[in-house]
């Protein structure tokens, strides 16, 4: 299976930060956004992928390719674990890019994908989204697409005031922790919304997405819609991810995700917690 990553939106909400740099190559932690997007791909099993760009994104394709001058300096010094690291980066998989012409949406952008999935099932990672999990969430999604032979996405329970944010489902409980989804809307009113499980940023889509994204008009603030497609879908799956989702698209959330992993971290985690103890006295 193939992995699409689409990388092109503009991070508006996290302004001025990303003005000259893709939200997508904000660090978290130790390491930029969209390279855990890309490990969890990898450790779902997939080495194929395309990460749709857009203007101002030339930063993520340098980062996922070789840097020999980089590579010399730190072999004449001597730095070699960090020589190992950077090695590894340019291998994880082989990394393809196309562009998103103009801002359309994200429905927009997973059609720039059609040619290179080429009408085979393939998985979609939001490029700044981080999940956290002893299982992979794409990995969790491959298994439920494989067992009901149907499209399959994340979600998890939001509290009300985040639903605005999201797409919601409306489904029926299948078995634990999977739902057979019945609609779904793309960022409702607290009113409209059919339940509390929003749609988190990881999805196995079968081909057929591709004639809907190209059927559905503009949708919510008049972009075109993933969501509005994934309704014309026959049968999707929605699975509950049990670990943690970060979506850095917020500086809340993006602080939040580099102080957990900083605090997980054998190194610093220890004098984090203290310093942190400190500060909140
Ligand atoms: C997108 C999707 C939305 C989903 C969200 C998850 O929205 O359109 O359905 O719930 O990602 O982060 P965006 O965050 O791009 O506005």
């Amino acid at each position: 299976m193939k992995a699409v990553i689409p990388a092109a939106g503009l991070g508006t909400r996290f302004l001025p930060a990303t003005k000259a740099q893709p939200k997508e190559m904000l660090p978290v932690f130790n390491k930029p956004t969209i390279q855990y997007v890309v490990e969890e791909a990898v450790a779902s099993g997939i080495d194929d992928i395309l990460i749709i760009t857009g203007k101002g994104k030339r930063s993520i394709e340098d980062h996922f390719d070789r840097s020999f001058e980089l590579e010399f300096f730190l072999k004449s010094c001597g730095k070699i674990d960090y020589l190992v690291e950077i090695e590894a980066i340019s291998d994880m998989a082989d990394i393809y890019y196309v562009r998103q012409k103009e801002q359309k949406g994200l429905g927009d952008a997973i059609l720039c994908a059609q040619k290179h999935v080429d009408g085979d099932p393939f998985a979609v990672l939001l490029g700044d989204t981080i999940t956290q999990h002893s299982t992979p969430c794409t990995k969790n999604l491959i298994d439920v697409y494989e067992k009901y032979n149907a499209s399959a996405i994340a979600i998890e329970k939001v509290p009300k005031d985040k639903i605005e944010r999201y797409g919601i489902i409306k489904g029926q409980k299948v078995e634990e922790s999977v739902y057979r989804i019945e609609d779904m809307v793309e960022k409702p009113s607290l009113n409209e919304a059919p339940s509390d499980l929003a749609i988190t940023g990881r999805y196995i889509l079968q081909p057929e997405i591709f004639d809907y994204l190209e059927e559905v008009p503009p949708g919510v603030g008049g972009e075109i819609q993933l969501t509005d497609a994934m309704r014309l879908l026959d049968s999707i799956y929605g699975h509950v991810f049990p670990g943690r989702i970060y979506d850095i698209g917020t500086t809340l959330e993006w602080l939040k995700s580099s102080l957990d992993m900083a605090l997980e971290d054998p190194e610093v985690g220890e004098e984090m917690r203290e310093y942190l103890k400190q500060i909140i006295k």
